[in-house]
């Protein structure tokens, strides 16, 4: 979730770009770097690593220069280490053209292939330094192409997801820009023109904006924007939307926290963890360079290993489901900060798989140095690229949740989870378990959770409110679930307790009878989850033992479910997708929803919840 911002018109443009970009800050960043045209000068680039702030150092002297058209991008890297070289933006060989690009260029590598071989010259390992040299081809192929044109072109050859804004040094009046899947708003005022990912860079300015849509364009000079259809190039009039948000809110996007924005980020960062490594025809799944050892590691390994910590643990508790029912290896989950201090089995034959969000949990940090240690090879799944758990696993498999915000995990869990789903086929194709019909079919019901889950994200919120109004001064709540629905319930209730600061515990609903069942009374809210599983029967009959004892039953199932209906004070409706594997992508979200507006009701500081950090960098 990059950052992008442009501007043309008559302000000094440098002050305007950096004051975008800070104004992107939110959406974090690695690096940054900002380019602009100056009259019979030509382009000029500066970038830094780290943050703005380090951008920033580098611009004494230039940001009064009379230059009136430029790019700035803050980047959250997805291909390619955070580094000078990789921030944006890219330019061609000529050094005419300038990219600025927030999204992933699925086919970037082939592109890259093709492109080299034509001569192009590249000076990074990100995605988008391709659509630099794709558009100068373009231009260059054909004698007086605009701009416009040269980017409709390049376009035609790429798969994947972008918002983009060009510059180019022979059309200093203009700057392109397009958009598939990445969000992208222009905004004009009578003689200046603002295209940023989001709206409060262009805020200050004014509040008529045009928000693209998927595969449009935008042509703007000072003052006026033509937008065109891709790939055909038709013009196409937009009518602009008033927004009256104020800065904060606009840094939400609307939303009155990160942590409920993130929730409903969820669909688009579950594709984009899915993004570019599915071939669905072969029934295989892809990943990225870095990877190949796993080829050979997966046919003589013989157990695997998760260490993880919060959330994280819980994804691998789920995943523990999945790996041993699809690679045939036994799988062990451990607690990081319990790992790191106990006698270990641990050899070279155990793949250890840590996983977190921010590749900085001092606890899980040390388990991948314990498990190095004892020649365990390893490969990580995490949000940050670049993190000092990716610079020491052997390999790194990325989720692409983006910036998460909020110190409750939600997105970034999900992303686990879908990681980890596409590593488990890998993993069980590689070792002859899984045929890549079933493989195929695992996929087809993967990419139908993002839309199963953006079609119900609303009506949950809803219920959740109306959830919120009855419980929010209970002290204390039980979450129960089998099988795969077991970890969801751990889940669920770290989420209400880390938010709301309510007393909540996850349970193994088969444990009732083993002592939980104890805490039953009429004042204990139980949040079953109980989905038509081949474990139903015995969540059911674990609901009727509450009940007997006047608990009170929230249930998360299907409200179609008479026995469900009958037992339940609450019904939360999921429905049922084709594969029972993928059904923890939709009890996780109700649950995040249930949390979120019971720690509103409450007024906790929902984003920022007393005594937490976003990542446990220490012991
Ligand atoms: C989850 O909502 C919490 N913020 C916390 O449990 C978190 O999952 C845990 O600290 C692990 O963080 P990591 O994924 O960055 O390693």
């Amino acid at each position: 979730m990059c950052g992008i911002v442009g501007y043309i018109g008559p302000r000094p443009s440098i002050p305007v770009l950096m004051e975008g970009l800070k104004r992107l800050e939110y959406r974090g960043y690695d690096s940054a770097g900002i380019a602009w045209i100056e009259e019979n000068k030509g382009l000029s680039i500066i970038r830094a690593k780290g943050k703005l702030a380090a951008l920033d150092r580098l611009l004494d002297g230039v940001r009064d220069k009379r230059t009136f058209i430029g790019l700035g991008h803050t980047r959250w890297a997805t291909h390619g280490e955070p580094s000078e070289a990789n921030a944006h933006p890219h330019m061609d060989c000529r050094k005419e053209i300038v990219v600025v690009h927030n999204g992933i260029i699925e086919n970037y590598y082939s592109l890259k292939s093709e492109l080299e071989r034509k001569g192009h010259k590249f000076l990074s390992d990100t995605d988008t330094e391709v659509l630099a040299h794709l558009i100068e081809d373009a231009l260059y192929k054909r004698v007086n192409d605009s701009l416009k044109d040269a980017l409709i072109d390049a376009l035609k050859q790429v798969k994947g997801a972008y918002a983009l804004g060009v510059i180019w040094t022979k059309e200093p009046d203009t700057i392109v820009a397009a958009r598939r899947q990445s969000p992208l708003v222009i905004g004009t005022t009578i003689d200046e023109t603002f295209i940023a990912s989001d709206i409060p860079p262009i805020l200050p300015y004014t509040n008529k904006l045009i928000f693209l849509d998927d595969m449009e364009m935008a042509e703007l000079k000072r003052g006026k924007i033509q937008v065109y259809s891709l790939p055909d190039g038709d013009k196409i009039e937009k009518e602009p939307h008033i927004i009256n948000w104020d800065a904060s809110m606009a840094e939400k996007g609307g939303y009155r926290h990160f942590m409920l924005k993130e929730i409903y980020e969820q669909p688009q960062a579950i594709s984009n963890t899915i993004g570019g490594r599915i071939l669905m025809e072969d029934g295989r799944v892809l990943f990225e360079k870095g990877l190949e050892f796993l080829e050979d590691l997966i046919k003589r390994i013989e157990a695997i290993n998760f260490i993880a910590c919060g959330t994280s643990w819980h994804a691998a508790l789920i995943a523990k489901y999945w790996f041993e029912k699809w690679t045939g290896l036994p799988v062990h989950v451990d607690l990081a900060s319990e790992f790191r201090y106990r006698e270990l089995l641990l050899t070279d034959k155990w793949l250890t798989i840590p996983i977190s969000q921010s590749g900085e949990t001092a606890d899980t940090l040390a388990g991948l140095r314990i498990a190095k240690e004892l020649k365990s090879p390893s490969v990580a799944i995490c949000n940050v690229v670049g993190s000092t758990m990716t610079r020491e696993a052997d390999g790194t498999i990325y989720t692409h949740a983006g910036p998460e915000i909020g110190v409750a995990s939600t997105k970034a869990f999900t992303s686990q989870l879908t990681a980890l789903y596409l590593l488990g086929l890998s993993l069980g194709e590689k070792r002859g378990r899984l045929s890549r019909k079933a493989v195929s079919q695992k996929i087809m019901t993967l990419l139908s959770v993002p839309g199963l889950i953006e079609n119900r994200l609303k009506i949950w919120q809803q219920e959740a409110k109306g959830l919120s109004q009855i419980f929010s001064r209970h002290s204390n709540f039980l979450y129960i679930g089998r099988g795969l629905q077991y970890p969801v319930a751990l889940e669920g209730a770290l989420k209400l307790k880390e938010i709301s600061y309510i007393h909540a515990e996850g349970y193994a609903a088969g444990e009732m009878k083993h002592g939980p069942i104890a805490l039953i009374d009429k004042d204990m809210p139980v949040v079953c989850l109980a989905p038509k599983d081949h474990v139903y029967e015995k969540i059911i009959s674990n609901i009727e033992e509450v009940r007997s004892r006047q608990g009170i039953i929230i249930a998360i199932g299907d409200k179609q479910d008479d026995a469900l209906q009958s037992l339940a004070q609450y019904v939360i409706n999921v429905p049922h997708p084709e594969d029972d594997d993928v059904l923890p992508f939709l009890y996780t979200v109700p649950l995040q929803l249930i949390a979120y507006e019971i720690a509103v009701e409450r007024g906790c500081d929902v984003d920022q919840p007393r005594n937490l950090a976003k990542s446990v960098t220490v012991e």
